[in-house]
Order: C-alpha cells, then sequence, then structure tokens
C-alpha cells in the first residue's frame, strides 16, 4: 500500500513517563517514545517485564496521561481532552484488555459483555442484540448465562475480547493476553485478534513477554528500559 494513503488510529511523538516510587525516588517508565499505527495493522510490542509495555498501553487507552509529547488516538489529541472525554474515548475509539481481564466475577458473561453498552447509554434491545451478534462472533452462546467465576483463563479471555469489541473499537490494545494461557489457548487467542483485524480493520496492538505471539505480527517492535525500537 502506498504509505501516503495510510490511516493511522495512533500516532506518538516523543511520550515521556514517569512515576514517583514509594521512597521518592523517580522512576522513568517511558523515554521518548515514537510510535504509529495503522488501520487494519497488528502490531506486537515484546519486552521484559518492567519494560514499560503496560504503561504505553494505559497511556493510549487514555487510562493515564502522557507527562510529555504527543498521543493521537483515532483522530483525538489526548492531551486536549478533559476527563469526560477521555472516558468517551476508552468506552468507544479504545478496547482495552487489562491483564487481568479486568471482568466483573460474579455476573454473567452477557452481563459483562454489555457494560460499555450500558455505560454508553445504548437502549436495551439495541444492547441486547449487538450483544448476542458479538458473543456468536467470539463463539460465546453457550456460555451467556454463566458467571465470569466459573469460567476457564481462555474463556475468560474471550470474555475480556467480547467486551472490548462491543462498541465496535477502532483500536484493541491486549495486554499479555496468553500470560495465563496454555500453548493451544494462546494459539486460539491470537488467531481470534488475527480475525478481527481482517474482518473490521481494527488496529490490534499486544504487548507481551511471551515469545510465542511475535509470529501473528504484521510489525514487531521491541520495548527495552522505556524505549521503543523496531525489530
Ligand atoms: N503506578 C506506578 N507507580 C510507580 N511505578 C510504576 C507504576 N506503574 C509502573 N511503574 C514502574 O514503571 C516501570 C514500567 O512498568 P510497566 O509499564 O508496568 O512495565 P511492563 O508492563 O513492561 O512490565 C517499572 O519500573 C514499574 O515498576
Ligand atoms: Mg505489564
Amino acid at each position: 500500500m502506498d504509505p501516503g494513503e495510510r490511516e493511522y488510529t495512533i500516532i506518538i511523538r516523543n511520550l515521556w513517563k514517569s512515576y514517583r516510587d514509594g521512597r521518592g525516588s523517580v522512576i522513568h517508565a517511558l523515554k521518548g517514545i515514537d510510535f504509529h499505527a495503522a488501520k487494519g495493522e497488528m502490531i506486537v510490542i515484546h519486552g521484559p517485564s518492567g519494560s514499560g509495555k503496560t504503561t504505553l498501553l494505559k497511556i493510549i487507552a487514555g487510562l493515564e496521561k502522557p507527562e510529555r509529547g504527543v498521543v493521537v488516538v483515532g483522530g483525538y489529541d489526548l492531551g486536549y481532552l478533559d476527563d469526560d472525554q477521555l472516558a468517551m474515548i476508552r468506552n468507544t475509539v479504545v478496547g482495552y484488555i487489562p491483564q487481568d481481564y479486568g471482568l466483573v466475577d460474579e455476573l454473567s458473561v452477557a452481563e459483562n459483555i454489555e457494560l460499555p453498552l450500558l455505560i454508553a447509554g445504548i437502549p436495551k434491545s439495541e444492547r441486547h442484540r449487538r450483544v448476542k451478534e458479538i458473543a456468536s462472533y467470539i463463539g460465546l452462546t453457550d456460555l451467556m448465562s454463566r458467571p465470569v467465576k466459573s469460567l476457564s483463563g481462555g474463556q475468560k479471555q474471550r470474555v475480556a475480547i467480547a467486551r472490548a469489541l462491543v462498541n465496535t473499537p477502532k483500536i484493541i490494545l491486549a495486554d499479555e493476553p496468553t500470560a495465563n494461557l496454555d500453548w493451544d489457548n494462546s494459539a486460539k487467542i491470537m488467531e481470534l485478534f488475527k480475525h478481527v483485524k481482517e474482518d473490521f480493520e481494527t488496529t490490534v496492538v499486544i504487548v507481551s513477554h511471551d515469545p510465542r505471539v511475535t509470529d501473528y505480527a504484521d510489525r514487531l517492535l521491541t520495548m527495552s528500559d522505556g524505549k521503543l525500537k523496531e525489530y
């Protein structure tokens, strides 16, 4: 494809982020990140624990604020948004899947998938239609009334993906999606991300220290000590 024609869903320029630890020392988690991702592209960011992967994903998801630099997500410059606008981005432009899945254990599969639609104020009949549609796409129809706490790790990951997709975001962000899965289930989850990318032209960004996921990447990047390099 002509690079001039590409639609970038994420553009990051010179992004810095630091934290203070319990004793007041400064930890530089991100040290000048440049990154872009195109529509329909699957990107894997690989790197050791503590290298800054989760921090980067949370900033793209609007869950953490950038300290310095430019972050444009789905055409919105996050530096100019207030908290309500950031909440809108989190709920409609981006589907973020945290490492621990972020599901409500006591609720059923269907209720978990419905949550983002409730927050977005979608009417009931439309909510139910969309939950059914996405559950059928992901292959969760038989589990709809099961409480999430009764599911296996692979099933929970699929519910988390369904919930992230239900508002048809432009971007899916997944933090260590295979961390708790055996190889068979990891391969199934990575195949599912590939289908999502192809069927909906979603940008998929996966961060992982699992070397098995790198085969699925259109583009592989390495994160090391707060810096990002094209592989
Ligand atoms: N909320 C926080 N407060 C203090 N330090 C943090 C916080 N979140 C992350 N860090 C530190 O920032 C660095 C990068 O962390 P993280 O983004 O979680 O890396 P990764 O996901 O690659 O393991 C680590 O040194 C980590 O301890
Ligand atoms: Mg992490």
